[in-house]
């Protein structure tokens, strides 16, 4: 970062920066249907392939990208635009963050079960939980991409848009 505005490059904005990062979860999540979709027709699984879909999961989609959604964007935008942005925001997007978690926990703990037990009622939890996963993170970035992040554009200050773009750049917290 301090490299970037050294080299005098223009501070990132933070809705486009998420944004970005949607496509490369939307990318991963078509990897782990095509690989659900070999399991279920050929009753082929590369454990390791879905270990790591679950990393995935756990240190891009959770910590860097709804980790930061909730401390920075939501934050602000509960601070400033009221009940309607608590209700958008606290009770549908941070409540789907946490079903995603859980769907992430109970594929992770799939997995194990598998290992020791292949057999059908562990593919099925494999498969029921991967593609959860799955439907809840398609809609869930079709929302924020329609709804909430336009709405944040439009609706929060200039001013705070761009505390949070500077606190997007500094927060190597998580990262
Ligand atoms: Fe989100
Ligand atoms: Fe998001």
């Amino acid at each position: 970062m301090e490299n970037n505005r050294r080299k005098g490059k223009a501070m990132s904005d933070i809705i486009q920066t998420f944004m970005e990062e949607h496509k490369k979860i939307s990318e991963s999540m078509e990897d782990l249907k095509k690989k659900c979709l070999i399991f279920l027709e050929q009753d082929q699984i590369d454990l390791e392939e879905f270990r790591e879909a679950v990393s995935f999961i756990r240190s891009f989609v959770d910590k860097q990208h709804h980790q930061r959604e909730e401390k920075l964007l939501f934050q602000a935008m509960m601070e400033e635009l009221g009940e309607v942005a608590v209700n958008l925001v606290q009770h549908g997007m941070m409540v789907e963050h946490d079903l995603a978690r859980l769907y992430a926990g109970a594929l992770d703990a799939a997995l194990k079960d598998w290992e020791e037990s292949p057999d059908g009622e562990n593919k099925l939890q494999i498969l029921a939980n991967a593609m959860g996963y799955y439907y809840l993170m398609v809609r869930h970035i079709d929302r924020e991409n329609q709804v909430i992040y336009p709405y944040a554009r439009r609706s929060l200050s200039q001013e705070t848009l761009q505390r949070l773009n500077k606190e997007l750049e500094n927060d190597t917290e998580i990262l």
